[in-house]
């Protein structure tokens, strides 16, 4: 049976996709005195809460930035206990995921993880395959740069196979060697614990979304949180780099002398 899904009245655009920077799981942890991975531990829950209120919100497409490639550097302690967190969420979050009709997908370098936790995924794809509701998508192993580079090593070897036209490349050619081409790109963007940036994290697909900063360190990021970085999302104007109907009608009925 499909859950009951209840759009929240945002008094402006819903977000179809929304995408998260997890950041700042370390940061909680050592200000309330405990081990980093215990940061990690309670993100987890964020996981689960997000992923719920979103597929209950109607959400369409959730992207999680859950690891990134530079995130192998970090010492083995804590990369062994992530991939292990890892392991477990995806065997334990099986029911929550089909009670809520969430279908997930991994994007990112997966040959890197450790068998048992691609595993793991893998089987919870499989499981989740025909699930309709929400797109959950976790980036593991994930650079954008790294998928810019693989996608046009992709259209490198086939141009020299002669299967490709390199005249004809394009911006939607180069999207379709991504590695999730058919999703649509996200609208808004959320980065928890303050920091202002990217972190190669779909350099790509966020050309236009709207950003979403937050103070708060990722284990304190729940429900209402998320609400309010929707409604920021509802209030904003999205132009796309061209005019509002409003201001088209500014700009044809001022002449240049008017302006000089
Ligand atoms: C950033 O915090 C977070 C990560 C590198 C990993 C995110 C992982 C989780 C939320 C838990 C596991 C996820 C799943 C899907 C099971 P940080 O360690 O960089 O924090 P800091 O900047 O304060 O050091």
């Amino acid at each position: 049976m499909s859950p009951i899904v209840q759009r929240p009245d945002l008094g402006g655009p819903f977000p179809e996709h929304i995408a998260i920077i997890m950041d700042g799981n370390g940061r909680w942890a050592t200000e309330r005195g405990m081990p980093r991975v215990f940061g990690h531990r309670e993100g987890v829950r964020s996981v689960r809460e997000v992923t719920t209120e979103c597929a209950r919100m109607g959400v369409k497409s959730l992207t999680l930035y859950a690891f990134s490639e530079e995130n192998w550097k970090r010492p083995g302690q804590e990369v062994t206990y992530l991939m292990r967190l890892l392991r477990v969420f995806m065997r334990r979050e099986r029911k929550t995921l089909m009670d809520n009709d969430v279908r997930l997908r991994c994007i990112g370098r997966l040959d890197r993880l450790p068998a048992a936790s691609l595993g793991a995924l893998r089987e919870t794809e499989a499981l989740t395959a025909d699930n309709d509701g929400m797109l959950l998508r976790l980036a593991l192993s994930y650079g954008s740069r790294a998928e810019i580079a693989d996608a046009a090593r992709c259209m490198a070897e086939e141009a020299r196979a002669g299967t490709l036209d390199p005249a004809s490349i394009d911006e939607e050619t180069l999207r379709a060697y991504l590695y999730d081409p058919t999703t649509p790109d996200p609208d808004l963007v959320i980065r928890t614990a303050g920091e202002m940036r990217v972190s190669n994290f779909l350099l790509w697909q966020l050309s236009y979304a709207e950003f979403y900063v937050t103070p708060s360190c990722w284990p304190e990021f729940r429900r209402d949180q998320l609400l309010g970085a929707m409604k920021e999302f509802a209030s904003r104007r999205r132009k796309f780099g061209g005019l509002e109907e409003g201001d088209v009608a500014a700009a044809s009925t001022e002449s240049i002398e008017e302006t000089t």
